[in-house]
């Protein structure tokens, strides 16, 4: 288990940027950058030993600068609160706040600035077990509109059983919401390789949040039963996405709404790739995962490969989208002196 810090490189206002590079002895690697705290690659051994690079993403942090559609939010950490909350508006304490609004008339993935486009400070740390790259920052009273100081922690960990887990954590010294996932878009064939039609995936949700024509939930809990959304056995892509298609949805962007016992850690989802054998699980603590197909990316990667519609899926473990307008979903508040923590583990293995 051993990790190098390297530099990177410069954004457009002269900050340097590093990149860190984790490894454990079942060639597995890892690079996080502290811009964005983002995934930059993940690299994976296939059923005949060949490793390659899973996730989707750029060469140098200028690219990752770059706001979507150029770049559609790869690999990064996205805060104060993933997904979208409504016409960017919302409500504490008798206090309404007023968020930007950055898709459409809806605030999305902390807005503007969110925490993808801002700067972390790294600290390692190793054992014999994991390394794990800790980025910390102060998210002021203010920032993009959220309230309170907020205090946050975003953790990678390799371990030497092929995981990577991320744990978050925060305080707050007012009242306000927080959700925080990470924005990784797979292809277990290799990022540039293809499409993801032919993954099978399992979603472990027999219920999914409908949402209406600008992507905010109609707040009902639909059984996925005899649905496109019935992903609790292994199901391959590419016939649901065509069916969607037919119904003029570009693919899925959708929440599910996942069958837990309370908030411990308990495996969410799971997509296998028939011809590499690469297989990979995602535990999480949170009640909702995100299905977002790369319907509409269309950007040209690492090494210059072009990625197009289909390129990666991301599965973004999360609370429900707009929680902070929808009092029967679960709370995303976080009040002085507690403490948000969430934490998502992803396992690589063959099959
Ligand atoms: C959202 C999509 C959005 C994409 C941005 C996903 O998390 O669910 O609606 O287009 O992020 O790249």
């Amino acid at each position: 288990m051993h990790y190098e810090k390297t530099f990177w490189g410069y954004t457009t206002e002269g900050i340097p940027v590093d990149l860190y590079t984790l490894r454990n002895d079942k060639k597995v690697m890892v690079q996080v950058t502290n811009y964005g705290a983002s995934l930059v690659s993940l690299y994976t051994p296939d059923k005949n030993g060949n490793i390659e690079d899973v996730v989707l993403g750029f060469d140098s942090v200028v690219d990752y600068e770059k706001l979507t559609p150029y770049n559609p939010f790869f690999g990064a950490t996205i805060g104060r609160y993933a997904n979208r909350i409504r016409k960017g508006q919302f409500s504490l304490d008798g206090k309404t706040y007023s968020l930007s609004q950055n898709n459409g008339v809806n605030h999305l993935h902390g807005g503007i600035k969110g925490f993808q486009k801002q700067i972390f400070k790294a600290t390692p740390f190793v054992t014999p077990e994991e390394i794990s790259i800790q980025f910390k920052r102060l998210s002021h009273d203010g920032e993009e509109g959220y309230p309170g100081n907020l205090k946050v922690s975003i953790t990678y960990t390799l371990t030497k059983n092929n995981e990577l887990k991320i744990t978050y954590k925060a305080t707050t010294d007012k009242t306000t919401i927080v959700n925080l996932t990470n924005h990784s878009y797979f292809n277990l064939t290799g990022e540039g390789n293809g499409d993801i039609l032919d993954h099978q995936l399992m979603i472990a949700a027999s219920r999914y949040t409908p949402v209406n024509e600008t992507l905010i939930p109609t707040g009902d809990l639909l059984p996925v039963k005899d649905t496109l959304f019935d992903f609790t056995s292994p199901v391959s892509l590419r016939d649901p996405i065509a069916k969607l298609k037919k119904l003029s949805f570009e693919g899925y962007d959708h929440n599910f709404v996942l069958d837990k016992n309370g908030e411990n850690i308990s495996l969410a989802a799971k997509i296998s790739e028939p011809l590499t054998g690469r297989v990979m699980e995602i535990y999480t603590t949170e009640p909702g995962i995100q299905l977002y197909t790369g319907n509409f990316v269309d950007t040209y990667g690492k090494e210059g490969k072009y990625y197009g519609k289909y390129s990666g899926l991301a599965l973004e473990t999360q609370h429900f989208p707009d929680s902070p307008n929808q009092q029967d979903f679960p709370s995303t508040i976080l009040k002085p002196g507690e403490l948000y923590f969430s934490q998502t583990i992803y396992r690589f293995s063959i099959s």
